[in-house]
């Protein structure tokens, strides 16, 4: 069947092109519920104030009630050629009740409504988002507690530093993800105002009362520019600022478990159910997914620079180019949600290979530092310290043996007061231990920061 022309003004109809170019529905219907939940507060706030008919309200619930479950139940016929989620939803309502359905769209445009539509949806995603924030965070809180004096070589420049825990480890991707959820709680706020009654950019002559539309849908409050309030999307953005920084802590992650899984680290292993084999290499588990997370991070930071770059030209109010907010979002949402899904199950299938570990920060001299801040405490300038134990690796490294392992006459040569007691701390254990300031490594203050979070968490 031919399609109709948008009105009586337009000589012809849209060219199909053009209606597949500019119609939206086939990601936009992923706003249905959100879109009902919105008419619906309208209608009722329309029929409060006398605008429309409260027989109309009823047909218009009655109506919503229908098509809610025609969604749910898949028999909802998407129409191309009625562009949209929103234009889609009110043809649908108007078949089924008649005038009330025509009635729906006083003071309203769908710049307002798509507007409150995306908010309305993401606000419940985010939700969504958060606990899952707080799943991966219990679960790196859990694998550090069992690992409190697993011993790690510490990297800088990915050559060995000092010895830290594996715990204190797994917690600085804790306060990278709680400061995630920070960032997120802090930007509900401003996802959570209410557009609806901006009405196409100027408000709208009608007395709506946007006040109890915005306390009916739970929004804190409404925008208070009309203007602003149809053509903002800083709201997305921001929210994709803070996936793209979330996926980055993933990323992070997902490379130092790639790092420590391969043979020459062998620092831990993933559980088979989240490693793949190879089709040539029988011998082969491979980490992908943190090589799939690493990579997915590259694509939401993407979505980050599309929606950004999608306003920079934008003149106020609305544009046509805000419907392509949608696809980057949803994209954004999905690959979030299921990386930090996957992130929690796997970080609780680790096992920790502590031997190998130890061993690995045995090779590295990671004690040095612990060996020049003990001849301070006998009373050297740092730097001079600094100096004579350069001197100690290099002979150690020339013997091929750990500082640990030189005779104590043998480290007397680099500065006698050096005692008995510098044993214990050239142990990896006693360095560790050493490093008691709030924050640092050692075990009780490892212990008392996955106190604090457990508390903070509720676990
Ligand atoms: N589908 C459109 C969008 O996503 C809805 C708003 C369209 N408004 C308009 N005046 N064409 O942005």
């Amino acid at each position: 069947k031919k399609s109709e022309a948008w009105s009586a003004l337009f000589s012809e109809p849209m060219s199909e092109l053009v209606q597949r170019y500019t119609s939206s529905v086939f990601f936009d219907k992923r706003l249905a519920q959100a879109d009902i939940e919105g008419s619906l507060a309208h209608a009722e706030m329309l029929a409060a104030q006398g605008i429309i008919g409260s027989q109309d309200l009823a047909d218009i619930q009655r109506g919503m009630a229908q098509i809610r479950s025609e969604i749910e139940a898949g028999s909802f016929e998407w129409k191309l050629a009625l562009e949209d989620v929103h234009l889609n939803i009110e043809a649908r309502l108007t078949q089924l009740v008649g005038d009330a359905g025509k009635r729906l769209h006083t003071g309203r445009s769908r710049n307002d409504q798509v507007a409150t539509d995306v908010r309305l949806w993401l606000r419940g995603e985010i939700d969504l988002i958060d606990g899952l924030l707080t799943d991966l965070q219990k679960a790196l809180v859990k694998i550090a507690g069992e690992n409190v004096d697993a011993i790690l070589p510490g990297f800088t420049h990915l050559q060995v530093a000092q010895p830290v825990s594996f715990g204190h480890h797994m917690l600085a991707y804790v306060e990278m993800f709680a400061r995630d959820a920070e960032r997120l709680a802090d930007l509900r706020r401003r996802v959570n105002r209410l557009p609806l009654g901006a009405a196409a950019l100027a408000g709208t002559s009608y007395p709506l009362d946007r006040e109890r539309v915005a306390r009916t849908l739970g929004m804190e409050g409404v925008c208070q520019n009309s203007l602003d309030a149809v053509s903002d999307r800083d709201f997305a953005i921001e929210f994709t600022a803070f996936a793209s920084l979330a996926m980055v802590h993933v990323s992070r992650f997902s490379e130092e478990l790639i790092l420590w899984m391969s043979q020459n680290f062998g620092f831990i292993q993933i559980a088979d159910r989240f490693t793949t084999g190879s089709s040539i290499m029988p011998q082969k588990k491979n980490p992908d997914v943190p090589e799939l997370a690493r990579g997915k991070t590259g694509r939401v930071v993407g979505h980050l620079m599309g929606l950004i770059t999608l306003m920079k030209g934008q003149p106020l109010a609305y544009n046509k180019d805000n419907q392509e907010d949608k696809e980057p979002l949803f994209d954004t949402v999905d690959t979030l949600k299921d990386t930090l899904r996957i992130f929690a199950e796997m970080v609780g299938g680790i096992t920790v290979r502590r031997e190998a570990m130890e061993a690995a920060a045995l090779r590295g001299y990671a004690t040095a530092t612990d060996l020049a801040d003990y001849l301070v405490k006998k009373g050297l300038p740092f730097r001079d310290a600094h100096e004579t134990v350069a001197h100690a690796v290099k002979t150690a490294i020339a013997e091929g043996v750990d500082l640990s392992q030189l005779p104590l006459a043998t480290l007397q040569q680099f500065n006698p007061e050096i005692g008995d007691d510098v044993f214990g701390v050239l142990s990896l254990r006693g360095s560790l231990e050493a490093r008691s300031t709030l924050g640092g490594t050692a075990p009780v203050q490892v212990t008392a920061q996955i106190a604090r979070h457990r508390a903070r968490l509720g676990d």
